[in-house]
């Protein structure tokens, strides 16, 4: 599908900006017209994200952070106040998979707890934070959060992500309501299997993970491409959705209506 300016004119902060999901919605957002800012912990892979965006002549700029800091988020957004003076979508797309580390809450220790939710929780609420009045000053704009089939299922054996996952969902919600009359819609995506480093390292390396029968079950029949939720961001992030607001979009394949995952 060819670009349609979507997004032209906007100022758009993508974290986790450098692998996967991230990378490929900063690619499609500046395509469709958004100066993309690229809110990354990985340097290196934010640099070559910048490089691609830019090569193909969209506009991009690496902000390297790391959303579990408060204070590296306020400095970070202070500088996209001063340097852009306006904010117009957010899409808090960066969240760690701590594999065999995570666990059922008996087995799960404390430190795994507070690093999983230090990520996925606490450096949404920052960017939360910092993000949504910029973005109200703005004259209103778009967040989009990012659930998971863990937010929509019992997924076992991952109990601090979906913990993460289900929060982030309820969070959505009440802050699509509070800040509606601000014109700062808020939703929310729940992907699931798509193909990334996240599943790489997860799924794949999983003995008992069993990808022919995933792949025989699954609905459609393959792995989501990081591009498939990535389409979704982007009618999230337009002003094409501008009546959705606290609308969690499960994007999964048909996976978490399927009787054969449950
Ligand atoms: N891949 C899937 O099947 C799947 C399924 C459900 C939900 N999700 C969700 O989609 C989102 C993207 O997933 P993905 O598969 O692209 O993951 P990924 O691991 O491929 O990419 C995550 C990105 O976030 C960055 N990041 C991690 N910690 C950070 C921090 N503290 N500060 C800033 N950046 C940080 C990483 O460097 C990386 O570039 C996540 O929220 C994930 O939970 C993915």
């Amino acid at each position: 599908m060819g670009a349609r300016m979507r997004l032209r004119g906007k100022v758009a902060a993508i974290t986790g900006a450098g692998t996967g999901i991230g990378q490929a919605a900063a690619k499609i957002f500046a395509a469709e017209g958004a100066h993309v800012l690229l809110l990354e912990i990985n340097e290196a892979a934010g640099r070559e994200t910048q490089a691609e965006i830019r090569k193909a002549g969209g506009r991009a700029e690496l902000l390297r952070v790391d959303i579990s800091r408060a204070e590296e988020v306020q400095t970070t957004f202070e500088k996209i106040r001063t340097d852009y003076r306006r904010l117009d979508v957010l899409y808090n797309n960066a969240s760690i998979f701590l594999g065999q580390a995570d666990a059922p809450v008996s087995q799960l220790s404390v430190d795994v707890w507070h690093r999983i939710l230090g990520v996925n929780l606490h450096g949404l609420f920052y960017c939360c934070k910092s993000g949504i009045p910029l973005i109200a000053d703005s004259g209103g704009g778009a967040v989009i959060n990012t659930s998971s089939s863990a937010g929509v299922n019992g997924i076992p054996n991952c109990d601090a992500y979906t913990a993460t996952k289900g929060a982030t969902i309820s969070l959505t919600r009440s802050m699509a309501v509070e800040y509606g009359p601000r014109k700062v819609r808020v939703n929310c995506i729940a992907p699931a299997a798509i193909l990334t480093d996240m599943v790489r390292e997860s799924n794949l390396k999983d003995p008992s993970f069993d990808e022919d029968r995933f792949l025989r079950v699954t609905p459609v029949r393959r792995w989501g491409r990081p591009e498939d939720i990535a389409q979704v961001a982007l009618f999230l992030a337009s002003d094409e959705s501008a009546y959705l607001n606290g609308a969690v979009l499960v994007a999964d394949g048909g996976i978490t209506i399927t009787p054969a995952f449950l």
